[in-house]
């Protein structure tokens, strides 16, 4: 027959090749976690799993797009803690992040971390505060754009500091990276999937980690309370989506397979090489990401908020 009824298309699932869509650049912190655990699905599904990098506005252009996508389990979006802050930062958000999409799972939580380019003059955390609370808007600060991960953790440290430094917008903190390392821009606050290897290698500075204790991969890191400033904790969790209305039966499939993923020795291993780990099997469902996403679309909101940073 020509068109085979609902239950019998999910339970052939996968027939053809599946697109994550990453919101950021390639290169980037939410690329390497989806590369990562695309694979280790593809292996499971049998299908080529292939990541597709839709960088702009924050990660909003991406999720727009996989929002509006056919809902047959083909077109995924992997992003990461902007799902929650978008609403807060856009007035007029083309995607409701609850309704319009179904949930699959977590995958995994990074601390950032505060860096700067190798030759700026801030030594320590205390330094680099006496630095922008004198300089201001002459240091330039690099993010992902209005509802990137690096955009909450500059807008936090900004508000800690009761400072503004200039922000220079990316498509992601891969190319914001480079630009690091080359020495055109003075800092930036970044997932550890994206900084550890540079920091290790000497290549960029590091003043601080944005969890409660130091981390393994970075023992001389500071935690920011350290370093002098209290309060200050940050964790950016990803989560994996289909569009809204994907049948049960393919969502069912797609945490199974996101969950066999996350068990997978060479998925562990590359996260805890770059400072974090895979969230546990209870954590990749579709209940603790949706439950998640609400709590802390209304922490965001709150904090966002009280910070004073309209909706633009
Ligand atoms: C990326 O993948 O480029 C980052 O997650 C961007 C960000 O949110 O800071």
């Amino acid at each position: 027959t020509a068109l085979a009824a609902p239950s019998v298309m999910a339970q052939d699932y996968p027939t053809q090749p599946i697109t994550i869509v990453v919101p950021f650049s390639a290169g980037g912190p939410t690329d390497t976690v989806t590369r990562l655990v695309a694979a280790a699905m593809s292996e499971d599904l049998g299908q080529q799993v292939v990541v597709q990098n839709v960088g702009g506005a924050g990660g909003t252009l991406g999720a727009g797009q996989v929002a509006a996508a056919t809902n047959d389990g083909y077109t995924l979006l992997l992003h990461h803690i902007g799902m929650s802050t978008a609403p807060a930062l856009y007035a007029s958000l083309p995607y409701d992040p609850i309704t319009d999409f179904e949930p699959i799972g977590l995958v995994t939580e990074v601390p950032m971390t505060i860096v700067a380019r190798k030759d700026f003059e801030p030594e320590t955390l205390e330094d680099l505060i006496a630095h922008v609370k004198e300089n201001g808007e002459n240091v330039t600060y690099a993010n992902a754009g209005i509802g990137a991960a690096s955009q909450l953790c500059g807008l936090l440290f900004m508000d800690a500091l009761d400072t503004r430094m200039t922000e220079v917008p990316y498509q992601g903190t891969g190319p914001a990276m480079t630009d690091l390392l080359g020495g055109q821009i003075d800092m930036m606050c970044d997932q550890t999937t994206n900084t550890t290897s540079q920091i290790q290698a000497g290549e960029i500075k590091a003043y601080a980690v944005t969890t409660p204790e130091r981390i393994d991969v970075l023992p001389d890191v500071p935690t920011m309370a350290e370093g002098g400033i209290e309060d200050f904790e940050l964790a950016i969790w990803h989560g994996l989506y289909a569009p809204a209305g994907t049948d049960p039966a393919i969502v069912e499939r797609l945490t199974q397979s996101l969950q066999v993923a996350l068990a997978n020795e060479t998925v562990a291993t590359s996260f805890a090489d770059l400072g974090t780990a895979p969230v546990t099997a209870e954590e990749a469902t579709p209940d603790a990401l949706a439950q998640r996403l609400e709590e802390q679309i209304a922490l965001w909101g709150e904090v966002i908020a009280a910070a004073g940073v309209a909706a633009q």
